[in-house]
């Protein structure tokens, strides 16, 4: 069936990728204001989903990284989103990498970008939620300043967690991203006992101070050993951790070896990682206590692959690259694959 998005998408293909993301932002802020794009994306699907003691309005969630100030929260709800997470948001603003940073490989559905958490800081991504009217589920997603060492991460994370805690439905630590120096190495065992628990021990003085308890989800990487998964399973569990979100980028090329821009650092995303990030999910569904909370992310293209993920263990999915390929009839398409599977 022909899919309106491909003409824009033609267009926005002739961009250099970045500039074509900054542009979908702020045409779809347009929208928003003028109506038009609840119009275009059509009725939400409801499929409400009891998890984490939060109720979803349907299976499929936006993935971190599209609005990473939080500021385009509204627009993202009248796409039909079950759930929005923003972010990464890191204490101070930042840059990021020099730019070009973000790559396409079309041929393979797939992107590789090494960003390095560009955002406007703490103080102003806050101003932006708390300006958002959604009032569905809403991911905040913190993470590290590129220059605070990696020694002193977890000071970073309780500044993240204090600041979005009281307005978040549910908060994100991203120890995933490839693109900041070291970051992957807090999913060593022995680091993450260390900030799981420091987590943990936050989140309860933050409830008793802000009577609401608000549950923090862990999101991880597709590369990750055997024994690091079972690791991670278990510390999560341990912990009393609430969720994990698997996965983010993936740092290998194996799948996409040989095409034009897969030699660009950073991480892969799209089609290629499907099949990894399942992998994880569904050793992650044999590891954890039964209905542990999983949301499913990476390589998303289809309502098939949102029910590959549901297959593999997870009860919700998110997506991102699968949007700048198959535009926001995607995430309609997912919701009601999902809803029928239950029907
Ligand atoms: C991301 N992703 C991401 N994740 C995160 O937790 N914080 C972030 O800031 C970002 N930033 C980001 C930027 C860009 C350009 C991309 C493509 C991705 C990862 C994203 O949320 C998701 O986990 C992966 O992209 C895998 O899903 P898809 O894209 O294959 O559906």
């Amino acid at each position: 069936m022909l899919n309106p998005y491909w003409f824009a998408r033609s267009a926005l293909f002739g961009l250099e990728p970045e500039h074509a993301h900054d542009l979908t932002l702020r045409s779809l802020e347009l929208a928003r204001g003028t109506g038009s794009l609840r119009l275009l994306c059509g009725k939400p699907i409801n499929d409400p989903v009891r998890l984490m003691g939060l109720t979803f309005r349907n299976r499929v969630g936006l993935a971190a990284g599209l609005d990473k100030n939080g500021a385009h929260i509204d627009a993202f709800d009248q796409m039909g989103f079950g759930f929005i997470e923003v972010g990464t948001v890191t204490p101070r603003p930042q840059s990021g990498n020099p730019k070009p940073r973000m790559f396409r490989l079309p041929q393979a559905q797939a992107v590789i970008n090494r960003m390095g958490f560009n955002n406007q800081g703490l103080e102003q991504f806050l101003s932006n939620v708390k300006r958002a009217r959604f009032r569905g589920v809403l991911g905040l997603n913190i993470g590290k300043n590129a220059d605070t060492p990696i020694e002193r991460a977890l000071e970073d994370y309780l500044i993240g967690l204090n600041g979005v805690y009281p307005h978040a439905s549910y908060v994100t630590i991203n120890i995933s991203s490839p693109n900041t120096k070291n970051l992957r190495d807090l999913q060593q065992a022995d680091e993450l006992a260390k900030m799981l628990a420091a987590l943990k021990q936050r989140q309860t003085e933050l409830t008793e101070q802000h009577k609401r308890y608000v549950p923090l989800a862990l999101k991880i990487a597709p590369d990750l050993t055997e024994q690091q998964i079972v690791d991670i399973a278990r510390l999560l569990s341990s912990s009393k951790f609430d969720a994990v979100i698997a996965t983010n980028t993936s740092t290998s090329r194996e799948a996409v070896a040989g095409l034009a821009n897969a030699q660009e650092t950073g991480g892969l995303s799209g089609a290629p990682i499907l099949a990894a990030s399942n992998q994880v999910i569904k050793r992650l569904r044999a590891l954890l206590p039964a209905k542990f909370p999983i949301i499913g992310v990476g390589g998303v293209m289809s309502a098939a692959d949102a029910r590959s993920k549901i297959a593999a263990g997870a009860d919700l999915v998110q997506l991102y690259t699968g949007l700048v390929y198959q535009g926001p009839k995607l995430i309609g398409d997912c919701a009601k694959a999902l809803r029928a599977r239950t029907d």
